[in-house]
């Protein structure tokens, strides 16, 4: 049944409950067969958009197209769409095979059919040993499991999932999270996935739409949303960063961020977005793009500063340094295991980074830290 999945095209999209706006004019493409997350704090719109493309709740403003149709007079149960749901979503007084059944009932499929549709979809999701166990039988993830396959057992070209594996502990979400993504590779169906978890959303999709109090602040593939993000907002959500707010100066090509009592230039390669001379900027800089050095090593950076290795944190497969700079700021360095420099805790060191490692976007508000 390997379908090609549906586009999704949301036009100007939003939603107000009252006076309040929980989405406003979200414009977003989903290609046939694609997966897109959409990732964002608690709150900032993520579920209402799902419920207005389910067709659960109206949109106040916009449209939606499914296949190029405009679907706002199609109720939700013609938009042909799987959808799954965080937890409960499961018929209690049914068994996993007639849980999965349910739609092909409520299609008129034939008895036979259903019989060979929902044989297919247990073993899709390696569920055909617990097939007649009721919801309260089975585990979280097993449960889980069933609403995923109850969802795809019609077909839909399309599959809606809202934060489906939140209530599941880590080891469990990442086998599900496997799961779901090779169905879709499998089954060509398109995907759009909610979730508040950066690492899940980076996982699971080809794109992911950031969202931030009802807009949709950037979409983009994970590395571009990592290394290009356009907003301080953006940068957070996407990861840790150390972040230096000043101005942007331009000295003839070259640009420089200054602060008080500071100055670093901003690499050729660096990304610079949205900022002339003069603005407000927070340049930024990803933990693992800077390195501890001995402060009276050679510089192989000319951007570095200063200052004293409060802590080291071992980790494993990576570590966290803290440096502490004057007036008690300070500065996050990971490195791929220990760090090499021969720094303890207590010294001091200096911190180096390459000019063209940094991510220069305007300056909007709180938040962050300056050397
Ligand atoms: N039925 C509703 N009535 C009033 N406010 C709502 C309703 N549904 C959602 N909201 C509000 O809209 C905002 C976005 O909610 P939601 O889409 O659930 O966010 P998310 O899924 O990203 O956590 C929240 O502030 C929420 O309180
Ligand atoms: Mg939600």
């Amino acid at each position: 049944m390997a379908a090609v999945g549906g586009r999704l095209d949301l036009q100007g999209l939003g939603r107000r409950f009252g006076t309040f706006a929980a989405v406003e004019s979200c414009d977003l493409k989903v290609e046939g067969g694609e997966f897109v997350t959409l990732l964002g704090p608690s709150g900032s719109g993520k579920t209402t958009i799902l419920r207005m493309v389910a067709g659960f709740i109206r949109p106040s403003a916009g449209r939606i197209e499914i296949d190029g149709q405009d679907v706002r007079n199609v109720p939700a149960h013609r938009r042909n769409l799987g959808v799954v749901f965080q937890s409960y979503t499961l018929f209690p007084h049914m068994t996993a095979a007639e849980n999965i059944a349910f739609p092909l009932q409520m299609r008129g499929v034939s008895r036979e059919q259903q019989r060979r549709l929902v044989v297919e979809a247990l073993d899709r999701v390696r569920l055909k040993e617990v097939s007649d166990r009721h919801p309260q039988e089975l585990s979280g993830g097993q449960q889980q499991r069933v609403a995923v396959a109850r969802a795809l057992v019609f077909g839909p070209r399309i599959l809606l999932m809202d934060e489906p594996f939140g209530a599941l502990d880590k080891r469990l979400r990442e086998e599900l999270q496997a799961e779901v993504r090779r169905l879709h590779q499998t089954l060509g169906v398109t995907v759009v996935f909610v979730t508040h978890d950066q690492a899940e959303a980076l996982a699971m999709s080809d794109r992911i739409a950031i969202m931030n109090g009802g807009r949709l602040e950037q979409v983009g593939t994970g590395s571009e949303l990592y290394e290009s993000p356009k907003s301080l907002f953006v940068a957070d959500f996407m990861g840790e960063s150390n972040v230096f707010r000043g101005r942007l100066l331009a000295r003839g090509a070259a640009r420089w961020v200054a602060g008080d009592g500071w100055e670093y230039p901003v690499g050729p390669s660096a990304q610079v977005d949205g900022v002339t001379p003069g603005d407000a900027v927070a340049m930024i800089c990803r933990p693992e793009r800077m390195r501890i050095a001995r402060v009276d090593g050679t510089l192989s950076q000319p951007t570095c500063l200063v200052g004293r290795l409060t802590k080291t944190t071992y980790l494993g497969g990576i570590s966290r340094h803290e440096i502490s700079l004057r007036e008690g700021r300070s500065v996050t360095v990971v490195t791929l295991g220990p760090d090499r420099s021969g720094a303890a805790p207590g010294d001091e060191v200096r911190v180096e980074w390459c000019a063209d490692d940094t991510i220069v976007v305007p300056d909007t508000g709180p938040g962050g830290d300056t050397p």
